[in-house]
């Protein structure tokens, strides 16, 4: 199954409640929310009263980005916020794998992230624990970048492992997506995808549609 993951960080924070309520209409069961805290990333974004008010407006699916240094300190409160799926960067954990139980202790499905620079590797003692790989195809803090091209040869190369090890887990791909990449980034591999910039924005509703229709026919063909 291919999933759309819209980014809130494009969206109009001035409308938080209407644009969530907008993605859901759309058929969409995910939303992806980045959450910064100007240490791990150069950018702040926003945290626990945020998520709370959006999960006040909608039935989604939270993915919760966290860019955060050691976020072992919030995943409690994250996971009382609403989040579904919490995210942590391999690069922010001091032990990873402690991290990734106390996600699972919550009840939430841990997803283990990766800087582009990161080597594949880094999970390589606990890939088994992951519920889904999130693979960062630029550099996180921002959205509105440009994918990395490098970063395609390492959606398949992840793709490979996981497939000779038996592991059913999705690779989720975050920064750069558009609807002119997003065919070669599933090709390659990855079935969770995270879009901002190219989702939100006067016409979100026809893009979602857009890239639904690309998701329809790679599913059927
Ligand atoms: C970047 C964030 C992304 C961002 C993607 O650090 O993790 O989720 O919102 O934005 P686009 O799709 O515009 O690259
Ligand atoms: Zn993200």
């Amino acid at each position: 199954m291919i999933e759309l993951a819209p980014s809130i960080l494009a969206a109009d924070f001035s409308r938080l409640g209407e644009e969530v309520k907008m993605v859901e209409r759309s058929g969409i069961n995910l939303l992806h929310i980045d959450v910064m805290d100007g240490m791990f990333v150069p950018s702040i974004s926003l945290g626990m009263p945020v998520i709370l008010a959006m999960r006040e407006q909608c039935n989604l699916l939270f993915d919760v980005h966290l860019m955060i240094e050691e976020p072992s300190r919030y995943i409690r409160e994250f996971a009382k916020a609403g989040a579904d799926i919490i995210g942590v960067h391999v690069e922010a954990c001091r032990h990873l794998e402690r991290t990734i139980m106390d996600i699972k202790e919550c009840g939430k499905k841990a997803c283990i992230v990766l800087n582009p620079a990161t080597p594949l590797n880094a999970l390589d003692y606990v890939l088994h624990e992951a519920d889904a790989i999130l693979l960062m195809t630029v550099n996180p803090g921002f959205g509105g970048q440009r994918f990395l091209p490098a970063m395609m040869e390492k959606i398949r190369h992840l793709k490979g492992i996981l497939r000779e090890k038996g592991l059913n887990i999705p690779i989720e791909v975050d920064g750069g997506i558009r609807l002119e990449n997003v065919r070669e980034v599933i090709e390659a591999g990855a079935s969770r995808i995270v879009a901002g910039s190219s989702v939100f924005g006067v016409h979100t509703e026809q893009n979602i549609i857009e890239y639904m229709k690309i998701f329809q026919e790679l599913e059927e063909g």
